[in-house]
C-alpha cells in the first residue's frame, strides 16, 4: 500500500507532484501523480455500467477493433529489437486494450486511466493479459503518465474514445507529449469521437444520436443512465472540449506529426493515425 498524493503547487498545466503523503491509502498498483486539468468524467453511473456503451454507441466497438487492426498492419520503418512498446491513453474497462493486445504478439502495452471505477473493471477483464506480462495498468492521468516517460522511448501510442474527453489545452499538451515520447517513425493511432466540421450536420447527427439513446434506454427502463449520458454529452459538445476533425488535423500538423491520415469515418466515429518525425 502507498499514500495518495495531496494537492501541491502546480506547473502551468497543474501537474501535482507526489512529495507529501495524505492519510488515504490506495492499493500499491495506483500511482500518485495527477494533473489538475484532468477531469474525471467517468466516476459515476456511466463508468460503473460502461458496458451499456453498446446501447449509445454501437459504432465504438467497431472503431476499437480498427485500432487493433491498424496496429496489426503497421511495420515500423526503423529496425526493432524485441517487442514493440505501446502506451495506451484512457484504457477504461479495456475494450481497445484488448483489441491492441490481440492485434499482434510482439506488443507490450502500458495502459493508463484516471478513473478507478473503470480500472477495476479492466483489471478483471484483462486479468490473463496482466498475468502474461504483456500488459501493465497504471492509475494516472494521460498527461502525468506521458510526462513520466523518457523521450523517444515508445514505438506506439494508442487510444480509444478517451482524448475527446479532454479540455482543449490539456489535449494539446497530451499531443505534444505523444510526439516527445514516440521514437522517430513511431505510430500514434486514435479511434475516437471527432466532431464534424460542418456544424449544422454535426448538430443533426447529435440530435439523431440522442433520439436513439432515448429509444434504447427507454426500452430498458434506464432513465438514470440516459440522464448520465446526456449530461456527459453536454461536456463532449462544449467549446471547452469538443474535438472537431479539422481543428485536430491542423493542431497535429502544427505540432509536427507526419503522415496524418483519417483511415475510417462513420459520422463522428473516426480512426486517425499519424507518425512521429
Ligand atoms: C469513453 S471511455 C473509453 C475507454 C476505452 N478506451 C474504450 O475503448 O472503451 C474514456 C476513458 O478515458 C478515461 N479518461 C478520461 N480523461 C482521462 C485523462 N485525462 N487521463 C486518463 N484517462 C482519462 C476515462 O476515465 C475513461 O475510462
Amino acid at each position: 500500500m502507498i499514500f495518495q498524493s495531496c494537492r501541491l503547487p502546480t506547473d502551468n498545466l497543474g501537474l501535482n507532484y507526489p512529495s507529501r503523503p495524505c492519510p488515504t491509502l490506495l492499493p500499491s498498483t495506483y500511482t500518485t501523480m495527477t494533473t489538475s486539468q484532468a477531469e474525471q468524467l467517468f466516476s459515476g453511473l456511466i463508468g460503473a455500467e460502461y458496458d451499456m456503451l453498446r446501447v449509445i454507441c454501437p459504432a465504438a466497438a467497431e472503431v476499437s477493433h480498427r485500432v487493433g487492426r491498424r496496429v496489426a498492419g503497421w511495420q515500423p520503418a526503423y529496425p526493432v529489437a524485441g517487442p514493440l512498446q505501446a502506451f495506451e491513453i484512457g484504457c477504461g474497462t479495456g475494450i481497445t486494450t484488448l483489441a491492441l493486445l490481440s492485434s499482434r504478439v510482439d506488443l507490450i502495452v502500458h495502459a493508463v486511466d484516471n478513473e478507478p471505477t473503470m480500472l477495476d473493471q479492466a483489471r478483471v477483464h484483462l486479468r490473463d493479459w496482466l498475468e502474461s506480462g504483456r500488459l501493465s495498468i497504471e492509475h494516472t492521468d494521460a498527461l502525468a503518465g506521458l510526462r513520466n516517460l523518457p523521450s523517444h522511448s515508445l514505438d506506439l501510442v494508442a487510444s480509444g474514445y478517451a482524448i475527446h474527453n479532454f479540455l482543449q489545452d490539456y489535449r494539446r499538451a497530451v499531443l505534444a507529449e505523444i510526439l516527445r515520447v514516440l521514437k522517430p517513425g513511431g505510430l500514434f493511432v486514435n479511434g475516437d469521437r471527432y466532431g464534424l466540421d460542418d456544424t449544422l450536420e454535426h448538430t443533426r447527427l447529435t440530435q439523431q444520436e440522442v433520439r436513439h439513446w432515448f429509444k434504447g434506454f427507454g426500452e430498458l427502463g434506464r432513465l438514470d443512465l440516459l440522464e448520465s449520458w446526456v449530461v456527459h454529452l453536454f461536456s463532449d459538445e462544449s467549446p471547452d472540449h469538443i474535438m472537431r476533425l479539422g481543428d485536430s488535423l491542423r493542431l497535429m500538423e502544427d505540432l509536427g506529426f507526419q503522415s496524418i491520415a483519417v483511415d475510417y469515418r462513420d459520422g463522428v466515429n473516426t480512426l486517425l493515425a499519424a507518425l512521429a518525425p
